[in-house]
């Protein structure tokens, strides 16, 4: 699955999850993703780390197979943090969460939205897929 796609799909699951009037457990789902993913994105020390899967690579397969889940995990997030990090090396917002620094930041600061952008939306995006 190309990354568009996986976005675009992922995307839609996170919309028809909040927005559905069906689900019992609307507001919970929303509040515990969020509170999942303010925990995950949470910087420690001073730098931010790549969070662990909560399922094996495998586990969404047939709908997402593990190849792009270990490519999206792996290599996009990773690229992420690292760059994250990278950008916030020497900042007065180093040490902040990552909302902070979302919250704080100019138009200009194109490398800390992308990449604290892209930190916060992947660890979104493990938290409220699941395998059940
Ligand atoms: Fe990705």
């Amino acid at each position: 699955m190309k990354k568009r796609k996986f976005i675009k799909a992922s995307s839609a699951l996170v919309l028809g999850a909040t927005m559905s009037p069906m689900m019992a457990c609307k507001a919970d789902l929303k509040e515990g993703a969020a509170a999942a993913v303010s925990e995950k994105v949470m910087s420690s020390g001073g730098s931010f780390e790549l969070p662990k899967l909560p399922y094996a690579f495998d586990a969404l397969a047939p709908h997402i197979d593990a190849q792009t889940m270990e490519i999206h995990h792996g290599k996009h997030h990773a690229g992420y943090v690292r760059k994250f990090n990278a950008a916030l090396e020497g900042s007065d917002l180093a040490g902040k969460t990552v909302e902070e620094v979302l919250s704080a930041i100019g138009p200009d600061d194109t490398g800390l939205r992308n990449n604290g952008g892209g930190h916060y939306n992947h660890s979104l995006f493990w938290s409220v897929m699941s395998p059940k």
